[in-house]
């Protein structure tokens, strides 16, 4: 009887055995949408019939503006410049102006030039690396003329607008105004 029970259950684990083998999973069964798991790779910029243009990927169309951003409504040009100085006022509320932040902005974009206090006498112009830079004091600006020459540069002077974000260039100009005042005084 012991005899039967122990050859009983040699024979069962051995069946067990080989059925938990027989299933062969390296092959998937019933999978739905079948695409989302195993998608046509295409190349980038190669030639398909996803787009009109029959290519699989396209430059973003002229006028497109990133996620985020706003227009910029004046253009690069002394018309440009002459307007945003009139008519550009700064969108954002004066608890949004942190001096604080538009302050250690300007300490890691401007000071090299335009000197702590924005009298011109930056790093690199006492060094003279760097000449033609004005006091703020001396020059007839405006929150919307500062923030313009952000957007565009101006001869020497190279544009901000992708070190610094809308509110970023606003916080700057926030500052530039104090030390223009603090020059006047
Ligand atoms: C590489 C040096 C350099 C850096 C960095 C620089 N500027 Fe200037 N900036 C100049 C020069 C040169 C001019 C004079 C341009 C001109 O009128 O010919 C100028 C002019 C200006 C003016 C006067 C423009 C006008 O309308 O007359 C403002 C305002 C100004 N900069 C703000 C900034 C601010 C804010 C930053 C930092 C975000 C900055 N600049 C960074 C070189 C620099």
């Amino acid at each position: 009887m012991k005899n039967t029970i122990y050859k009983l259950f040699t024979l069962l684990t051995f069946v067990v055995a080989l059925t938990s083998c027989s299933e062969d999973k390296t092959k998937p069964t019933s999978r739905y949408m079948p695409d989302m798991y195993t998608s046509v790779a295409y190349e980038p910029y190669g030639e398909n019939n996803v787009l009109p243009s029959g290519m699989d990927s396209q430059a973003p169309v002229s006028g497109a503006i990133a996620r985020g951003q706003v227009p910029y409504d004046y253009e690069d040009s002394i018309d440009g410049y002459e307007a945003a100085k009139k008519k550009l006022k700064s969108p954002l509320s004066v608890h949004e102006l942190s001096s604080e932040k538009g302050k250690s902005l300007y300490g890691i974009y401007c000071v090299v030039c335009h000197g702590k206090k924005g009298d011109g006498q930056g790093y690199l112009v006492k060094r003279e690396k760097f000449l033609g830079i004005p006091n703020y004091k001396d020059r007839d600006i405006t929150e919307g003329s500062i923030y313009h020459v952000l957007m565009y540069g101006k001869n020497l002077m190279g544009s901000h607008s992708s070190q610094l974000t809308r509110e970023e260039r606003w916080q700057v100009v926030n500052y530039v105004q104090t030390l223009r005042n603090n020059l006047l005084k």
